[in-house]
């Protein structure tokens, strides 16, 4: 056998593992998955139906150019054909966007702590992050991120809102911000928790991009829509972005399922968006009991909460896995826990108090 190995890029090196959520425990007690930001409920009946009749045909391909969803969205959205993208999840998306746009000597910017696929998406590329810390109050600090654009920026994330703080921009500060990003500089709005906001001062990414050729639009069916295993989301931007977009799609990408899927949810909207309401009623319970705890809580718009806990949030996720509910720990900086079953959210503000009475 040869001693040599073959010989693959630099850049990914130390590129950072994607560190999905922990499965909830087989054989416990109970055990709740509170670590992924998934959708508690199971797929809407009229959804499943769909997906399975498409399952009859998977020895054939997907239709490539996803029309029947591209129609849908377009119509859904007041967005022209042109203007929209698939892929294999919001994130493939966003890994589509960066081969489109940065490669080496190039820079990214994006706030930090946020979306642990930004790092790596950005390193796969070969281009260079740049990390803006988040303000004290864990909000993107824009004034630094549009002071951190050099002539090398190409990409700008902006997570609305922010995963995993849940933490919100608000209309004014984006647009000052957009005002202040060159025109040749694409601007993400990563708009994966769009549905659970309730705070009226959020501007919707889609007003802001009509106007705005810089600014691209990424939504998932993985949260709000409960299709996370199903792998589909889409951009919406203009033509120039969108159909570099399509350029760089894996072919073939976006199951029939996924497709069918997606088409039905678009079609029950109104009984997922009911599901979504239970869940922001739950996020208020939550974040109510834990502040009433004594807890420090951000301000969340998303299916989550963040508790900054430093030192002591491997301790923390320690004691949660032991009565039964795994969330996502970031060691040294805090948890993420996601809102789930009522039960499940009980387990953890139940556990949670203890914590903090113990400690
Ligand atoms: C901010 C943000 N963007 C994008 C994604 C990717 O979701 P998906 O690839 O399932 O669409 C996630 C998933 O957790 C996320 O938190």
């Amino acid at each position: 056998m040869s001693e040599k190995s073959p010989r693959l890029r630099a850049e990914l090196d130390g590129v950072p593992t994607y560190k999905p959520g922990k499965p909830a425990a087989e054989g416990g007690p109970v055990a709740y998955k509170l670590s992924s930001n998934e959708n508690p409920y199971p797929p809407l009946p009229g959804v499943l139906e769909r997906a399975v009749a498409a399952a009859g045909s998977f020895n054939r391909y997907p239709d490539m150019a996803c029309t029947g969803l591209m129609n849908e969205l377009s119509d859904r959205f007041g967005v022209p054909l042109s203007h929209l993208a698939t892929g294999t999840g919001s994130v493939g998306v966003a890994q589509q966007l960066l081969q489109a746009t940065a490669g080496v000597g190039d820079e990214v910017i994006y706030a930090w702590r946020s979306f642990e696929a930004y790092p790596i998406i950005t390193q796969v590329s070969g281009a260079t992050s740049v990390q803006v810390p988040l303000t004290g109050d864990e909000v993107h600090d824009l004034d630094a991120m549009a002071d951190a654009i050099t002539e090398r920026t190409r990409l700008i994330f902006v997570c609305n809102p922010n995963n995993p703080t849940g933490t919100v921009v608000h209309r004014a500060e984006l647009e000052r911000f957009l005002d202040r990003v060159p025109g040749d500089v694409l601007v993400v709005l990563d708009e994966a928790y769009r549905e659970f906001i309730r705070d009226a001062e959020v501007p919707d990414g889609i007003e802001l991009y009509r106007d705005r050729p810089n600014v691209c639009v990424l939504r998932t069916f993985s949260k709000a829509y409960g299709l996370a295993g199903l792998r589909v989301g889409f951009a919406i931007a203009h033509e120039p972005v969108a159909a570099a977009l399509r350029k760089t799609a894996v072919p073939f990408g976006v199951s029939q399922l996924a497709q069918e899927a997606a088409v039905a949810s678009l079609r029950s909207e109104d009984e997922l968006l009911g599901r979504v309401g239970s869940l922001v009623a739950e996020r208020a319970r939550v974040v109510d009991s834990l502040r009433g705890q004594g807890w420090t809580v951000p301000e969340t718009q998303a299916n989550f909460v963040w508790l900054r806990l430093g030192e002591r949030t491997l301790d923390f996720a320690a004691a949660c896995e032991q009565a039964g509910v795994v969330i996502r720990p970031f060691a040294g900086e805090g948890v993420r826990v996601s809102i789930g079953e009522t039960e499940a959210n009980d387990l953890f503000v139940q556990t949670a108090g203890t914590f903090l009475k113990e400690s």
